[in-house]
């Protein structure tokens, strides 16, 4: 087990102003931030972040929607930081999240579901590495 994970603030969270907010819960609940940048995440790159969705009916309004606006990405480290951040933001879809979640809190819909969260010790791995650099991690 490792004790990072990689999130992002979604496109509709940083548009309705909730990067604050998030930013709180995530530092109330224990994390401490690695790695963190702002910035507009081209279609290109957003293809290739999620490539592993391809064949998902999804996957082209997830592109599009995560390169619609600004995102907020970081790594964040904690005990059990992969687990314990899904339990932070809740179900995927925000119907489905536990009340007090980040999702169940700022998420309207299952595309728009205001942030992200790496689902295995591997994929944060690979996801943070996808965004940042070594020299980019504190
Ligand atoms: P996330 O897990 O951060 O990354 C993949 C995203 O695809 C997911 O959040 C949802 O926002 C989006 N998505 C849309 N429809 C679905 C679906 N049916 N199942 C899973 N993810 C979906």
């Amino acid at each position: 087990m490792t004790n990072i994970t990689f999130t992002m603030i979604k496109p509709d969270a940083v548009s309705n102003g909730y990067i604050g907010p998030i930013l709180a819960k995530i530092n109330e609940a224990g994390f401490r931030i690695v790695a963190m940048k702002y910035f507009h995440l081209e279609p290109e790159k957003a293809a290739e972040f999620y490539a592993v969705h391809k064949e998902r009916p999804f996957y082209n309004d997830l592109v599009k929607y995560m390169s619609s606006g600004p995102i907020v990405a970081a790594i964040l480290e904690k005990e059990n930081a992969v687990e314990d951040f899904r339990t932070l933001i809740g179900a995927t879809d925000p119907s489905k999240a536990a009340p007090g979640t980040i999702r169940n809190l700022f998420a309207k819909s299952i595309d728009a579901n205001a942030i992200h969260g790496s689902d295995s010790d591997a994929n944060a791995g690979i996801e943070g590495s996808f965004f940042f650099s070594q020299m980019e991690r504190f």
